[in-house]
C-alpha cells in the first residue's frame, strides 16, 4: 500500500506556489518493472510486468485561453504550449511526453483544453522504471478527468506511445503505458501484447521483487532501442518466408522452427530472434510456474532470460551481468535479470522474502568493490495503476 498523503501534500504546495490557487485534480501514475519477456511487447508477445510504488505525481486544474502551462517542479521548469498545436521543444525533452498526450487526446473532447499543471516524481531517473510512461499516463488521466472523457486504457496506453514514437523518436512498444495504467497491488500483469489481455496473477508472498540500479545511465534515445527493433522487424520477413505458415510477428515462430531455419538469417538477425522467441517461452513457462508456486523455477527463468540479452540480443553492459552474478551467488536469491529497455537501468531480483535483509547486506558489501561505488537497492511492491487521488 502506496503512502500518497505526504507527496499528494508535496504536489499541492507546489501547485499552490506556482499558481497561487489550488488544483482541481491531482493524479498519481506509477512506473513499472519488467520482471521477464524483454523486447517481446513489440513483437505481438508476452510479458510479465508490475506497476511499482514510485511515480509522478501531477496536480491540474483546466484554465481558460488556449496556452498551457506545465511545470516539472524536479527539473525547476516551465514551458508554456500553444494548446491548438503542441510542438516539442529541444530544450525540455520531459515535456515532450505531455504535449504528446494532449495532442492525442484532444480528438476525443468537444472543444480543446488548456490547462496549467505541475508534477513532480519518486522514480529515480536513468534507472530503466519507466518515469517517461509514468509522466504520460498521469497528464492522460489528468486531462482525462478536466475534460471528462473516457478512452479506453488501450487507446490511452496507445497515445502515450505515440507521444514517446513521435516526440521522442523512441519506437517503444506498449509495455510500459499498460503496466502504469492497469497495475494492481500485490499483483504481477501477465500481458499478451497480440489481444492486449492483462490478466493480474498474484505475487507469491514468500517472494518479493528487490531492485538494484546500476549507476550507468540508461537512455533509449541514441538509437540502440529502434536497432533492436529493426532487428527484430528483419527476423520477421525472414520467418514469413521461410515457414510454412502465416508470420506476422516473432510472437509466431517456435523455437523448433527458429532451429530449422536459423542459418537462412544473417547472425545477427538470428540471436536477436532466438532472444525474442525465448522470452516468449519462458514468459509462459514462468506464469506456468507463478500458478504453481514454483518460485525457484520462475528464478532460474529470470537468470535465463539475462544470458539471453547478454548474447543473443546484446542488450546489457558490464555493470548489469556484474549485478546478476553477484546475485546468483548471494543466497536467498532465487532470480535475477535486467529490466526494461537495457544498456543500463537496472536489474530486478527475485528475492525469498525472509531473506531480504541479509540479501541487501550481502549484495551491498559485494558490490561496493566491484562496481566502485554504492549500490542503491530498492524493494518495490507491486502497485496499482494510474488513478486519481484527489478532486
Ligand atoms: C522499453 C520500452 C518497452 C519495451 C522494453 C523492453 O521499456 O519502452 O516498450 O520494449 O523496453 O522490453
Amino acid at each position: 500500500m502506496i503512502m500518497h498523503d505526504q507527496p499528494l501534500q508535496n504536489i499541492k504546495n507546489l501547485y499552490r506556489k506556482a499558481f497561487q490557487t489550488n488544483p482541481a485534480i491531482c493524479v498519481f501514475a506509477p512506473g513499472r518493472v519488467e520482471v521477464l519477456g524483454n523486447h517481446t511487447d513489440y513483437n505481438e508477445g508476452f510479458v510479465l510486468s508490475a506497476a511499482i510504488d514510485c511515480g509522478i505525481y501531477f496536480a491540474i486544474a483546466p484554465i481558460p485561453g488556449n496556452t498551457c502551462r506545465l511545470i516539472a517542479a524536479d527539473f525547476e521548469t516551465e514551458v508554456s504550449f500553444d494548446a491548438d498545436n503542441p510542438t516539442p521543444q529541444t530544450d525540455a525533452p520531459w515535456a515532450a511526453y505531455s504535449m504528446g498526450v494532449h495532442e492525442g487526446l484532444r480528438e476525443y473532447m468537444k472543444q480543446p483544453i488548456a490547462w496549467q499543471a505541475v508534477f513532480c516524481g519518486t522514480v529515480p531517473r536513468g534507472s530503466g522504471l519507466s518515469s517517461s510512461a509514468a509522466i504520460s499516463m498521469a497528464t492522460a488521466r489528468a486531462i482525462c478527468a478536466i475534460a471528462d472523457i473516457n478512452p479506453a486504457p488501450l487507446d490511452i496506453a496507445k497515445i502515450g506511445q505515440m507521444a514517446e514514437h513521435r516526440f521522442a523518436g523512441v519506437r517503444c512498444g506498449l509495455l510500459d503505458q499498460l503496466s502504469s495504467l492497469c497495475g494492481k497491488a500485490g499483483h504481477l500483469l501477465e500481458i499478451d501484447f497480440r489481444t492486449y489481455a492483462v490478466t493480474p496473477r498474484p505475487l507469491d508472498a514468500r517472494t518479493s521483487l528487490l531492485l538494484v540500479n546500476s549507476g550507468t545511465t540508461h537512455t533509449l534515445g541514441d538509437g540502440v532501442y529502434n536497432e533492436r527493433r529493426s532487428d527484430c522487424e528483419d527476423a520477421t520477413q525472414a520467418f514469413a518466408q521461410a515457414c510454412p505458415h502465416p508470420v506476422s510477428a516473432l510472437r509466431d515462430v517456435t523455437m523448433q522452427e527458429w532451429i530449422e531455419y536459423h542459418e537462412r538469417l544473417p547472425e545477427r538477425t538470428a540471436k536477436r530472434a532466438a532472444h525474442v522467441i525465448g522470452e516468449n517461452a519462458r514468459v509462459q513457462e514462468a506464469a506456468d510456474a507463478l500458478l504453481r508456486g514454483d518460485t525457484e523455477h520462475f528464478g532460474f527463468l529470470m537468470f535465463e532470460s539475462h544470458h539471453s540479452s547478454m548474447v543473443n540480443f546484446e542488450n546489457s553492459c558490464k555493470e548489469l551481468d556484474t549485478i546478476v552474478d553477484t546475485a546468483r551467488q548471494t543466497t536467498g536469491v532465487l532470480g535475477a535479470r535486467l529490466s526494461g529497455g537495457g544498456f543500463g537501468g537496472s536489474a530486478i531480483l527475485l528475492v525469498e522474502s525472509a531473506q531480504l535483509d541479509s540479501v541487501c547486506e550481502s549484495l551491498h558489501a559485494k558490490l561496493k568493490p566491484l562496481l566502485g561505488h554504492t549500490c542503491e537497492l530498492q524493494r518495490m511492491h507491486p502497485a496499482d495503476g494510474a488513478h486519481i487521488l484527489d478532486m
